[in-house]
């Protein structure tokens, strides 16, 4: 069946408002390179990342993840939010969804839909397509999807210059001023083992090559699908969104459209616009489910040349895994939306760590055994307004 991109045009949902959080702490990967005696090179270059945040145990997902959306959300949109997403692989609790914690601190009402969705990176893109299909049949109503995580793999291992933190928190609406999402897309999923955290640790494992593999290989499937079903013509499109567990990955990914694959000024343009979009991933590193929303993010506060009706597409991946590829029209008054300099704040304000502070926040954990614990606040800017203060009765406890 042949896409028909204007019936699917004629019900509108996509992202209205979106925000990032990281935590104010950071590992500058030059560092880790010289105790880990790497060539730095091979971070800067061959991973393609610079920098990546380190989350203090105060700045666990719940709270990243309310300080993400909180400075975005109206006294209008809190009433008006029907259903609220939390994407995380770093759950929290095996029960108890995560946006439920949301709901309190970001004082919404309790007539709404909370849920907690799971599907390593991909999880957010799941809850966007749920999102835009809840809005287009309750277009009086908004949804809340926030990607909060923490990337761990363990110190000295291979994926260890691959970690970060961060959430990233949007509002999808049935009038969105950012971009419009079209309902038809491409997903495939396929159970592989290239990257799992069994529930007895707290560092993920990764069949590393073989994931960076999968990676390529479901990007090619959809793409292929995509094309033949006329869904992506590259002429059209302005620019290509990857899911970003480092730079490199997605400029992998990318890659596989050169060689004359698309038209040499397609590709190019593509390219430029890849650039503008590892602008703020370089320095936060794999957000897991946020990272592609990142992404976003800096494609559209890093680059000057796109226009309200440019067509963007993004290819969300995750491992386990599915992948999907969507696209969305850029909005009228997009621009008006963002706070570059905000996000740059953000960035630049954070507190360099040393490798043995790195290696010493890295290391502490919140009690296992039921006792209680009182945590120091980690994060005194205006932007981390939630805390994880402890732990008391075996419950979190936020502020
Ligand atoms: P590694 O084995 O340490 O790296 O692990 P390497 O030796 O293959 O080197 C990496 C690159 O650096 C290579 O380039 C080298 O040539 C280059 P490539 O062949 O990849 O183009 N290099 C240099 N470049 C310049 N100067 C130098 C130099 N030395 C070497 N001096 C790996 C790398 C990514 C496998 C590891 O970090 C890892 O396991 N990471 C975690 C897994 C991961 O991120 N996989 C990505 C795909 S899966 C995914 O995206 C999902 C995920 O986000 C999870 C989820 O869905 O929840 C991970």
């Amino acid at each position: 069946m042949m896409y028909d991109n204007n019936a699917a045009a004629n019900v509108k949902a996509g992202i209205d408002k979106i925000n990032f959080y990281t935590p104010n702490h950071y590992l500058n990967l030059v560092d880790l390179a010289k105790v880990r005696g790497v060539d730095p090179n091979k971070y800067l270059i061959g991973i393609g990342q610079s920098k990546m945040s380190v989350a203090a145990l105060d700045q666990d997902i719940v709270a990243m993840a309310a300080n993400a959306a909180e400075p975005m959300l109206s006294a209008e949109d809190r009433q008006q939010i029907g259903l609220l997403i939390v994407a995380t692989e770093s759950g929290i609790d095996q029960s108890k969804a995560a946006a439920l914690f949301m709901q309190d601190l970001l004082k919404l009402t309790g007539n709404l839909r909370a849920i907690e969705i799971k599907e390593a990176c991909y999880g957010a893109t799941a809850g966007i397509q749920l999102a835009c299909d809840y809005v287009r049949s309750h277009p009086g109503r908004k949804a809340l999807v926030i990607a909060s995580d923490i990337a761990r793999y363990g110190l000295d291992t291979p994926g260890e210059v691959t970690q970060g933190a961060g959430a990233v928190a949007m509002l999808i609406t049935s009038n969105p001023a950012i971009l419009a999402i079209e309902p038809e897309s491409i997903y495939e999923s396929r159970s592989t083992g290239d990257f799992w955290r069994p529930n007895y640790s707290t560092v993920a494992f990764a069949r590393g090559k073989f994931s960076e593999e999968i990676y390529v290989s479901m990007f090619e499937e959809v793409w292929g699908k995509a094309q033949r079903q006329g869904m992506a013509n590259p002429e059209t499109l302005q620019a290509l969104l990857f899911h970003i567990p480092f730079s490199k990955m997605g400029r992998k990914g990318l890659r596989t459209l050169g060689n004359g694959k698309i038209a040499e000024a397609d590709y190019t343009r593509l390219t430029e616009r890849f650039e503008r979009s590892i602008v703020y991933g370089k320095e936060v590193g794999n957000i897991y489910t946020g990272s592609i929303y990142l992404a976003l993010l800096s494609l559209l506060e890093n680059d000057e040349s796109l226009k309200v009706g440019d067509r963007i597409g993004l290819y969300s991946y995750g491992s386990g895994s599915v992948a999907e590829l969507y696209f969305g029209t850029l909005q009228p008054g997009y621009r008006q939306r963002l706070d570059a300099q905000a996000h740059r704040d953000l960035l630049d304000h954070r507190e360099r760590l040393s490798m043995p502070e790195y290696e010493a926040m890295f290391s502490a954990q919140l009690v296992t055994d039921g006792s209680e614990q009182d945590l120091g606040r980690s994060d005194h800017s205006e932007a981390a307004t939630h805390y994880l203060t402890g732990i008391k009765d075996h419950e979190r406890q936020y502020r």
